[in-house]
């Protein structure tokens, strides 16, 4: 991955000045993050910021994420933040369940005591994809309002009054200029996270293609009804698939494909942080 500056436009940069100025007015922060990815689609580069308020990480696409590996992470993450909660944005229902799981959080209880009278305002951030509209979408009902509440001072962030006692300073989808780990780029741009058009698909479905291999190993098999591959060889599976896609010798299209269905789910629920196949070990 060689294209670091163009997914870190200047209004990310300038996003992220205007949330550390906005900080003293919220009340604690929500992290939406992709379940299937919850380390990985956290921003490293606004955790310090936000972390003067009480963070709770949304996991959301919880319904598209393998659920022993989402217990995993909670199990190793959690008194990291102030809680973890799940939620499947797509269903509005699960909206309400979101708002129990918040209810019963003992820090979340306690900002509500302090704030008995008012509504709470919560930071909302996520990187792009992680479905942050659809989840405030769903709570603020169908006559979403975005209302710069400063004029002038915020160009990048809105209030968003909800259905609930609760008001969201919401943020645009934000990256940040580099990735350490690349393997970090790679599983956000397969979760879409970064815009295809920057990315090499076929880089994508090969990496996707080894990594499911080796920790989902029926998942491709199963999904495009080919053979069983060595664990060393994906270019082979993706010539395989191709072909039985019917697509000839365009890698490129049956690479996005493969792609596509794993965003959709098609391929069962497959989690990229993957921490091992045990049993959760308490
Ligand atoms: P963003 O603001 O974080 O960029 O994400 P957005 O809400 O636009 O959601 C990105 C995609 O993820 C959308 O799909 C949305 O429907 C889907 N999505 C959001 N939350 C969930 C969830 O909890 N589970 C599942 N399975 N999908 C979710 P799309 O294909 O881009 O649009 P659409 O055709 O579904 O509207």
């Amino acid at each position: 991955m060689t294209q670091q500056i163009q997914w870190f436009p200047g209004h990310m940069a300038k996003t992220i000045r205007e949330i550390g100025e906005q900080m003293k007015l919220v009340d604690f922060s929500l992290e939406i993050v992709d379940a299937r990815a919850p380390q990985s689609t956290q921003n490293p580069q606004i955790m310090d910021m936000i972390s003067v308020k009480p963070v709770f990480l949304v996991l959301n696409k919880i319904d598209l994420a393998d659920l022993k590996q989402v217990a995993k992470f909670v199990s190793k993450n959690k008194n990291q933040f102030a809680g973890i909660l799940t939620t499947d944005a797509k269903t509005g229902v699960l909206s309400k369940d979101f708002l129990r799981q918040l209810k019963v959080n003992p820090i979340f209880a306690k900002l509500s005591e302090k704030n008995a009278a008012a509504n709470l305002k919560a930071l909302v951030t996520g990187t792009p994809n992680v479905g942050k509209s659809t989840f405030i979408n769903h709570l603020a009902g169908k006559n979403i309002a975005r209302t710069a509440n400063t004029p002038g001072v915020t160009h990048f962030l809105y209030w968003i009054r909800t259905r609930y006692n609760l008001i969201f300073l919401d943020t645009p989808g934000l990256l940040w200029p580099k990735f350490d780990d690349q393997e970090v780029g790679t599983k956000i741009g397969i979760l879409g996270g970064i815009k295809d058009t920057l990315l090499a698909s076929d880089d994508l479905a090969l990496w996707l293609i080894s990594f499911l291999q080796k920790n989902y190993p029926t998942a491709i098999a199963t999904k495009y009804k080919i053979g069983h591959f060595p664990l060393d060889n994906p270019v082979a599976a993706l010539m395989s698939i191709t072909s039985q896609l019917g697509m000839r010798q365009d890698f490129e299209s049956a690479s996005q494909r493969l792609i596509n269905d794993f965003r959709a789910g098609k391929l069962g629920r497959i989690s990229l942080d993957f921490y091992g196949d045990d049993y959760l070990e308490d």
